[in-house]
């Protein structure tokens, strides 16, 4: 091997990394190698700083366990996670578009009947989400499972609640003509989590910590890419500055208020509430591409 040099390094280690058996990870490997080294010679690295960079990513990981992920939560403030989402999960023109997961879904919430109630106790404006899901072609999507989660009215999820049973999610099913209805409350923007290394962070750059006011849902449907999104409140603060850039337009929809009566649950609300309709168009499933093993 010749004597390494500044210049030379990034070729040796790429060849080293070249011989992997999986073409993937060979690609995968060596763009992160030379990113990494223009990286280092663009700042000219300095041994405090990256020591620095490893303690912190070191702290990150510490940190991190099953219901907090503050690496998750890196990649997100790096706009990382929304730009894997722009690459890996695109869909056509037309169709409803993904954005990030964020790291407060919870698997296995509960089946509930059109119109349900997945406030569960949960303060907040009453509210009613309901829609249409359809295919590419304005087809009805029958039997599609919309599973819904979000923030109550003070920001918190259930996990920073320490609620024991479900609280602010839930799983509908559309019927034959495709719509849906769900009970909740009006969201409101939050902070992301700021107590750990993430919040340094965003001390030491000032970058945005809040997310506008937004409902997650998963829609999915045999025969259709699963999606992964948000709808937005319209007008909401944040809306341009979202700590993690999951805003996208199609995914910023008013909410309408209400006097007290009917509702679309076919109840008779005796307070306020408010209303959004979030159509859902399903992009045809598609066949993915193979990890790298
Ligand atoms: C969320 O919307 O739940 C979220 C997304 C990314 C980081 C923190 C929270
Ligand atoms: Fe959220």
């Amino acid at each position: 091997m010749a004597a390494v040099t500044e210049d030379n390094i990034t070729n040796e280690v790429c060849a080293r990394y070249a011989g992997a058996a999986n073409p993937r990870m060979v690609t995968l490997m060596t763009g992160l190698v030379r990113h990494l080294h223009d990286y280092a010679r663009e700042v000219q690295l300095t041994r405090d700083e990256w020591l620095t960079a490893l303690d912190f990513l070191i702290r990150c990981g510490e940190m991190s366990d099953d219901k907090r992920n503050e690496m998750m939560l890196l990649s997100d403030v790096m706009g990382l996670s929304m730009l894997t989402v722009m690459i890996d999960q695109k869909v056509p023109h037309g169709a409803t578009p993904n954005t990030v997961e964020g790291p407060f879904f919870i698997e296995g919430s509960p089946e509930l009947p059109p119109g349900g109630d997945m406030r569960f106790g949960a303060p907040g404006k009453l509210c009613f989400m309901t829609g249409r899901v359809t295919d590419m072609e304005g087809r009805p999507i029958a039997g599609a499972l919309i599973d819904a989660w979000q923030a109550d009215q003070n920001g918190l999820y259930e996990c920073q609640v320490g609620a024991d049973d479900a609280y602010l999610r839930g799983k509908f099913h559309t019927d034959a003509d495709g719509r849906y209805c769900v009970t909740t409350v009006e969201p409101c923007h939050y902070s992301i989590p700021i107590d750990g290394p993430v919040g340094e962070l965003v001390a030491a750059t000032g970058i945005s910590h809040e997310r506008p006011a937004h409902i997650h849902a998963t829609v999915r449907a045999p025969g259709h890419q699963t999606l992964i999104t948000h709808i937005f409140r319209g007008g909401a603060d944040y809306i341009d500055s979202d700590a993690v850039y999951g805003v996208r337009p199609e995914l910023i929809i008013f909410f309408e208020d209400h006097e007290p009566g009917p509702t679309p649950a076919g109840t008779i609300a005796t307070e306020p509430f408010s209303t959004v309709t979030f159509d859902v168009v399903l992009a045809p499933a598609v066949e993915r591409r193979l990890a790298a093993e």
